[in-house]
């Protein structure tokens, strides 16, 4: 059996990776956001705000059970937030928070326990952190979310060279940035007031000249690194270049 815990599963390229999971037979899919849009036999869903990250500990304790069937576990770190797009100066202190604590407290947290949970385990094991190309350059209005994408990447970084001196084998972790998606994020962005954001045309561009990639075609993408692992040996990632 296959197991993929995927956070921020309710839509976008989240609930495209649990739909594209649940393509084969042999896989069950544990998916974690506030809302639950899917239903199906080998679903599971956990209701968690994954910015509540004050007890999340207990929970992915409790989430990462034993598989002693596994072949493959994969945990996809999906769920994330652009926060408050303003300028310093401007931006809602309690929105600064909440956007480190989804985009990179959650995922670490998670992470942690996952590794605690399946590093001896006899199984292929990935976990892919979902980065964005503004992890690498600075977007005006954006300041949290470039950082917060920034800290992902290094965090998968450190995993997986911490994995390699310990000598675990058959298990990979990526950070992995998935190009423009058509999603509710990018509606997000092309709401923002120009004046906190000066790229608003250029999105919108995308938008009118459809620019955008569909999730369902994103997803697929991250399919063709999970099934080939062995062709992505970096750990940054971006599935134009696949
Ligand atoms: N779309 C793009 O062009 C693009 C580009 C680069 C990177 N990304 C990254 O790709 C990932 C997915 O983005 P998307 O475009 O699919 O975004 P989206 O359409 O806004 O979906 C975000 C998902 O995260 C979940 N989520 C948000 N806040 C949450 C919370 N507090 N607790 C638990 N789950 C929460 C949402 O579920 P609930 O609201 O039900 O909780 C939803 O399922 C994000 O990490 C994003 O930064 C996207």
């Amino acid at each position: 059996m296959q197991y993929y815990f995927i956070t921020g599963t309710s839509r976008g390229i989240g609930k495209a990776l649990a739909e594209r999971a649940l393509q084969e037979e042999n896989v069950q899919v544990i998916g974690v956001s506030r809302q639950q849009s899917i239903e199906h036999e080998r679903y599971s869903h956990h209701s968690l705000d994954l910015s509540d990250v004050g007890n999340l500990g207990s929970k992915a304790e409790a989430l990462f059970t034993e598989l002693s069937d596994a072949e493959r576990i994969v945990l996809i770190n999906n769920a994330g937030t652009l926060g408050d797009v303003k300028y310093f100066g401007s931006i809602a202190d309690d929105k600064i928070d909440q956007l480190f604590s989804l985009n990179v407290t959650a995922p670490a947290i998670l992470m942690n326990h996952f590794i605690r949970a399946y590093q001896t385990i006899k199984a292929e094991r990935i976990i892919i952190n979902i980065s964005s190309g503004v992890s690498q350059y600075p977007v005006d209005g954006w300041s949290g979310y470039c950082a917060s994408k920034a800290a992902l990447d290094m965090l998968s970084e450190v995993a997986a060279l911490e994995l390699e001196k310990q000598g675990v084998r058959n298990f990979r972790v990526y950070a992995v940035a998935p190009g423009i998606v058509d999603t509710q994020m990018q509606t997000n962005i092309r709401d923002v007031d120009e004046r906190n954001f000066s790229r608003l045309e250029k999105f919108k561009d995308y938008k009118d000249s459809g620019a955008l990639d569909d999730p369902t075609q994103t997803a697929e993408k991250y399919f063709y690194l999970i099934n080939h692992p062995d062709k992505f040996l970096e750990v940054r990632q971006d599935v134009r270049g696949f």
